[in-house]
């Protein structure tokens, strides 16, 4: 049976509802399964995360040195019913207690999104409740809107109101975005290569420190020189806001190729501190671009967020954060917890579109690729 036929299947009992928007609080369950993290959580509209659980597959997969698409599927498939229900619990709820269900529909490893997606559907289905189909990206995007700071490490939550200008970096995307409102994403700029947290995993693994590469490297560039090594700075002082991450890896592979292994700590550490410096650069001078865009300029959006995995990045949030002083503008990052994969942020994108009323009425088909621009 082909994919679609399956998911029409199961769809069946969904279409025709009208689920119109609504200001009454809302209580959703979100569920993300996209790459190697198996996660769900229970949030409700006044900003509030009931419960969260992150079942991280990441063991798994080190030993590959990345994430194994069809190991993160079968993983996904174990740990699911078990990450639901442990959810519900601990936030001591039912599903008849919840207003709507929202899943990641893409994009990501089709194997695993599949997972989640069939098991919210199986509860809306069940149980009668409306259906968010959730893009990934506008998850990472939105949840600032879920809890932000406006400094690095300060601990009050501040509203993140639109327009907001979003730098959003993960493992499988780079994007420059302005944020009109839900649903509205304009791409300012994009990577032409690699993704920011590309670079990272792929320089950790040529310096044999393992995966997930960017925690890693952002620890041992804290006790390194970010002048030890002349990294270039792709498109820098170029005009426009496009990145370009796979000149600073191959100049690395260069480096590496003319040092013989194993490397001492101080090299290890430098060279992660001159690495992490010329993609904290590239950031900061494709952000300053951005700032003089007209369509920046013309929203004027009052703060700079910063989403995504690498968000955690300490370099990154600190430079991010000189740069909003600058342009007088305040400067929002998500928790650690929120930055990488998790549940939180598709319960919370659940709840932005459910309230627009924004939920499946007919057969949403999972997609691997799906651009924010195409919302
Ligand atoms: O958003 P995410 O969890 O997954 C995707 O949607 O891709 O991002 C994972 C990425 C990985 O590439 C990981 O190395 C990177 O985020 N990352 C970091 C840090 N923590 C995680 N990159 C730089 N510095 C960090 N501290
Ligand atoms: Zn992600």
């Amino acid at each position: 049976m082909n994919e679609d036929k399956l998911i029409q299947m199961n769809m069946g009992g969904l279409q025709g509802k009208e689920h119109k928007g609504s200001d009454k609080p809302v209580l959703c369950l979100g569920i993300e399964s996209s790459c190697d993290e198996t996660s769900a959580a229970i949030v409700d509209s006044d900003r509030n995360i009931l419960s969260h659980i992150i079942y991280s597959q990441i063991p798994e997969h080190q030993k590959y040195g990345g994430v194994v698409p069809e190991l993160a599927a079968r993983a996904h498939i174990l740990a699911i019913d078990e990450v639901i229900n442990k959810t519900l619990a601990a936030a001591e709820k039912k599903l008849e207690d919840l207003d709507v269900i929202a899943a990641t529909a893409g994009p990501g490893l089709i194997g695993g999104v599949l997972i989640g997606w069939m098991a919210a559907t199986g509860i809306a289905q069940s149980t009668g409740k409306p259906l968010v189909a959730v893009n990934h990206l506008e998850g990472h995007a939105l949840v600032p809107r879920l809890h932000a700071t406006a400094a690095s490490g300060a601990d009050g939550k501040i509203d993140v109101n639109f327009p907001y200008l979003l730098m959003l970096a993960s493992g499988g995307h780079c994007q420059i975005l302005l944020v009109r409102g839900v649903g509205q994403y304009e791409m300012i700029g994009q990577t032409l290569d690699d993704s920011a947290g590309e670079a990272f995993d792929k320089v950790a693994k040529m310096l044999g420190l393992g995966y997930p590469g960017g925690p890693v490297v952002d620890k041992c560039a804290s006790q390194g020189n970010p002048k030890a090594f002349k990294f270039p700075r792709p498109l820098c002082d170029k005009p426009g806001c496009d990145f370009s991450f796979s000149g600073i890896k191959t100049a690395a592979r260069t480096f590496l190729s003319r040092i013989e292994a194993p490397y001492s700590e101080q090299f290890i550490n430098d060279f992660c501190a001159s690495f992490q410096a010329a993609v904290v650069d590239c950031i900061i001078d494709r952000l300053n671009n951005a700032f003089k865009d007209v369509r920046v300029i013309n929203a004027a959006p009052q703060t700079l967020v910063v989403a995504g995995g690498v968000a955690k990045n300490s370099a990154i949030r600190t430079a991010m954060e000189q740069l909003a002083a600058q342009k007088n503008v305040l400067f929002a990052a998500p928790p650690m917890n929120l930055c990488t994969d998790n549940g939180a942020m598709i319960a919370w994108a659940g709840i932005e579109n459910y309230k627009l009323g924004k939920v499946v009425k007919e057969p949403v088909a999972p997609r691997p690729r799906w651009p924010l621009t195409e919302l």
